[in-house]
């Protein structure tokens, strides 16, 4: 499928790449591109804010099925309150003005994380654009909002203990996919890829125990500018990856 008009000319071609069926990606280096830009850091929100319609669209022309962002971790809560009503009030703006573009590429959102500490105007927002595009098919598009993969593994482990507590199950019964079904969104496949913008090495507490397999890769670019061009970069890269799982390579495993 050949796209243009946008500024990159965009062909989805996917020769020589390999898509993800479930994706994750940092949304990491806000600040640092406004920064450089002598701008406060809010207006590198905004910007990143802007660029996940853009990710969303790339995603989508390639065929990713699972998109996860990472877009306010449990820890951000230490961030000054300015910056962090600003976020706040850019996620309640946000999810309502990008409706129509998602339904046209029909995304379905969902939210994961712990939205009892989320303000009742972005809790409201979030359950809002859930139910409205719950039957869009072509990609569902997963926001970490307030989420820490500490605290979604602490969750499960909550949950399962209950069951323990209720007489349902013996401790020994615990299994590591009892956990995953305890999860946020089980239904969700673990990422085959991670992609962080922004130069950093760290999950920064992001699925940490669905991304046990996951291939990690890292760019340079700061969010704001993570096009179509670094995206199919990620995606070459991730064609010559050797996916071993503790066995062996395939090559290997013939001999
Ligand atoms: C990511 O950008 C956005 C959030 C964490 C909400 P940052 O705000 O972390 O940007 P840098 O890392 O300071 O550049
Ligand atoms: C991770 O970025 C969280 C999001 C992108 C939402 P941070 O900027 O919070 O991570 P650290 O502090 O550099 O590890
Ligand atoms: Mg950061």
């Amino acid at each position: 499928m050949a796209i243009s008009g946008n500024k990159e000319k965009k062909t989805f071609d996917t020769g020589d790449l390999k898509v993800p069926v479930s994706l994750g990606v940092i949304m990491d280096g806000n600040g640092r591109w406004a920064t450089q830009r002598h701008l406060p850091r809010t207006a590198g929100h905004k910007v990143g804010a802007e660029n996940l319609k853009e990710l969303c669209r790339n995603c989508v022309g390639y065929g990713v099925k699972y998109l996860t962002v990472y877009a306010f971790s449990t820890e951000n809560w230490s961030r000054p309150k300015g910056e962090v009503d600003q976020l706040m009030k850019l996620f309640v703006e946000l999810f309502d003005k990008y409706d129509p573009e998602l339904a046209e590429q029909g995304i379905r959102v969902r939210f994961s994380g712990d939205d009892s500490e989320l303000p009742q105007k972005v809790r409201d927002v979030c359950r809002t654009a859930e139910e409205r595009s719950k039957d869009r098919p072509n990609m569902q598009l997963i926001v970490a909002l307030n989420y820490g993969g500490r605290r979604e593994i602490l969750s499960s482990c909550k949950k399962i203990a209950e069951q323990v507590k209720a007489g349902e199950i013996e401790p020994s019964d615990i299994t590591e996919k009892m956990l995953s079904d305890n999860m946020y969104l089980p239904d969700v496949p673990d990422p085959e890829l991670i992609i962080r913008p922004s130069g950093e090495m760290r999950l920064s507490n992001f699925l940490l125990w669905e991304s046990a397999y996951s291939e990690f890769w890292v760019s340079d670019i700061l969010w704001p500018d993570f096009g179509y061009e670094e995206l199919t970069k990620a995606f070459r890269d991730f064609a010559l990856r050797d996916r071993r799982f503790g066995g062996l390579s395939k090559k290997e495993s013939k001999k």
